[in-house]
């Protein structure tokens, strides 16, 4: 099937993963359409395609914008993130990531899009009972967060064997790092992720960071985790859209880099490429933490041949780092004044 120069839809495009797939759809040749409600993404990472603001709950507005644009695929990053709130918050999570979704899913089938990338998550393994997790590691999530994304999931399996939907889904371990250029990176609020907080800390906007548990089963008692650049992420997604135009076959990959860094690892690294002392401050364990979350990647890199490049955990560090300093920086700067 001929793709170039096709439109894809992009789901929370102007999020941090999604503003990162939107410059890689330029860098393979689609054009990017961005539908995001800028509820947490920002105007400002929609650095390629055409930015609609709009919700997914809003049916109307989705057939509008499928109308005009015609997209041959939909990439769908936009959904709530936070495992905690997840756990406090259910019904948010169950009603905004299932409901969104199958919202979108109507309007492609009632548009004759038959191409669809989740991104889904390690956090739909639940706790590991085998590390390196496989993809065919049991999925018992642990938080409602996990247990929505494993949902659309098994409703993508029936609407492929019923309606045709074909879909991808491709499981983040860690996403961390920033664009090469410098332009678009990581900005959550709240953030939550390590690697931000610790560069808020080598920012001086932020007086320490906290290490949660210092016991865990791991060598230095940390915990650990796989840290996946997100230029590699997004590269992925281009690879599996890819091969699923191509085979017409559904299919799903973990997306990790298959060796984890503990806590401790990252700051020290930390240190190293920023030349700041990150100040830690030990705490306790936190519920729902497991103690080391590792991708077996093999099957993405056999099938798609996808071979990350960027995610040596210097690159990460140095990366969200020249992001951050320009990011931040400017904003601290004006602040002063
Ligand atoms: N960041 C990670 O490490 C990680 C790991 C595993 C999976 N994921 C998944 O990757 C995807 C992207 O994550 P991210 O870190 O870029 O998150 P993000 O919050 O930066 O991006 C999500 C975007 O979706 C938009 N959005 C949310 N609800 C919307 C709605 N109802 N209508 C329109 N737009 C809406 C937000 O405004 C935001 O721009 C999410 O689905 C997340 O679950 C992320």
């Amino acid at each position: 099937m001929a793709i170039k120069k096709s439109t894809l839809l992009i789901t929370g495009g102007a999020g941090y993963i999604g503003s990162h797939a939107a410059l890689e759809a330029d860098r393979h040749g689609f054009k990017p359409v961005l539908f995001d409600n800028l509820s947490m993404g920002h105007s400002w990472a929609a650095k390629s395609g055409e930015l609609v603001k709009g919700e997914l709950a809003d049916r109307a507005k989705l057939l509008k914008v499928f109308g005009k644009f015609k997209p041959v695929a939909v990439m769908h990053f936009a959904s709530h993130t936070y495992v905690g709130e997840s756990v406090t918050d259910p019904q948010k999570y169950y009603r905004d990531n299932l409901t969104n979704a199958m919202n979108l899913f109507s309007v492609m089938l009632e548009k004759n899009v038959n191409y669809f990338i989740l991104s889904s998550t390690c956090a739909t393994y639940g706790n590991p009972v085998q590390v390196p997790m496989p993809e065919t590691h049991p999925q018992n999530p642990v938080n409602p967060y996990g247990d929505s994304k494993l949902m659309l999931e098994k409703i993508l399996t029936w609407y492929d064997k019923a309606y045709g939907l074909k879909s991808t889904f491709l499981r983040y371990f860690n996403a961390a790092g920033a664009d090469e250029s410098g332009s678009i990176g990581e900005v959550h609020d709240p953030e939550t992720h390590l690697i931000p907080l610790v560069l808020d800390v080598a920012m001086g906007r932020r007086k320490n960071i906290t290490v949660f548990g210092t016991d865990y089963p791991t060598p230095d008692g940390t915990c650990v985790r796989d840290y996946i650049h997100v230029t590699d992420l997004a590269g992925a997604h281009f690879l599996a859209l890819q091969r699923m135009l191509e085979t017409s076959n559904s299919d799903f990959f973990n997306l990790g880099t298959g060796k984890g860094y503990s806590v401790k690892e990252v700051i020290t690294e930390a240190e190293k490429v920023t030349g700041k002392k990150i100040s830690v401050e030990f705490g306790a364990r936190r519920a729902g933490d497991p103690p080391e979350l590792v991708a077996k990647a093999d099957k993405a890199k056999t099938i798609l041949k996808w071979v990350p490049q960027h995610s040596s955990l210097e690159n990460i560090l140095r990366t969200a780092w020249k992001w951050n300093q320009g990011y931040f920086g400017k904003k601290i700067g004006k602040n002063k004044k």
